[in-house]
């Protein structure tokens, strides 16, 4: 069985004066949290030093990037290496996220080199895949997905796959309040296991309007080992009951 993750993408919010806060409060939550489950979060880069200092001390909950660059330093304006970000303790990182597709142009190549480089350091990257509604009306779907888990994966050997993590993120359920149906994600998920070799070791995640209310209903799915969570990530007390209920 791979193991759980709840992973929250805090995506832009928080000043690092905010991370402080939150930290100060979920860190009473963490001697409770489910042993069982691995708890990552995503803070912006300029949080994450404050992060690194709040966590100090604790091996139960990890830091992750929302982007890192392939290379170790360059003439590369704007990005962040893996390097940067081990110094903060960082182990895992997001690629991939439907965002960094529509807004900043980030392509299947670019998140395939991210993958080797963040596998070949030791880090662990969330690979996140997911279709348009466009896509999921034309039935499509799985399609686009097993193309883009293809695509992240290209020439990573299987041993080295199985130490990723990919979400599935239907973006039509990202931020909306729509959340995909537990079964049909799984379903999407099983494919996306099915895929590359390797994954069937890995944790694969759902994202998109996960919330307390409904992560129960995920967290009984065969193949649904966890979260990529936004929202409700960012306030301490709801995180913590969401990670509580992913226990499965
Ligand atoms: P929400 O949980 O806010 O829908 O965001 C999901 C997401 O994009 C996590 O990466």
């Amino acid at each position: 069985m791979p193991r759980r993750v709840v992973a929250g993408n805090w995506k832009m919010h928080k000043t690092a004066a905010q991370t402080h806060a939150f930290f100060e409060h979920f860190l009473r939550h963490v001697p409770a949290l489910p042993d069982g489950v691995q708890v990552v979060i995503a803070p912006p880069f300029t949080a994450l030093q404050t992060a690194a200092a709040c966590l100090r001390g604790q091996d139960r909950v990890e830091l992750g990037a929302q982007n890192v660059h392939w290379e170790q330093q360059g003439a590369f304006t704007g990005e962040v290496s893996i390097p940067m970000l081990a110094e903060f303790r960082v182990k895992y990182a997001i690629v991939g996220h439907s965002e960094r597709r529509m807004y900043f142009g980030e392509t299947d190549e670019n998140v395939n080199r991210k993958v080797h480089a963040l596998l070949e350091a030791g880090m662990t990257p969330i690979v996140a895949v997911g279709e348009t509604i466009e896509q999921r009306e034309a039935g499509v779907t799985n399609a686009v997905v097993v193309a883009q888990t293809r695509a992240a994966f290209e020439n990573v050997s299987p041993e080295h796959a199985a130490r990723a993590v990919v979400a599935y993120e239907p973006i039509w359920a990202i931020g909306t309040g729509l959340n995909c149906d537990p079964v049909e994600a799984d379903r999407v998920m099983s494919e996306i296991r099915g895929s590359v070799r390797g994954l069937e070791d890995a944790p694969i995640l759902y994202g998109g309007s996960m919330k307390t209310t409904n992560v129960r209903e995920y967290a009984a799915q065969p193949n649904i080992n966890g979260g990529l969570v936004g929202g409700a990530s960012l306030d301490p007390d709801e995180f913590a009951a969401l990670i509580e209920a992913a226990r499965g």
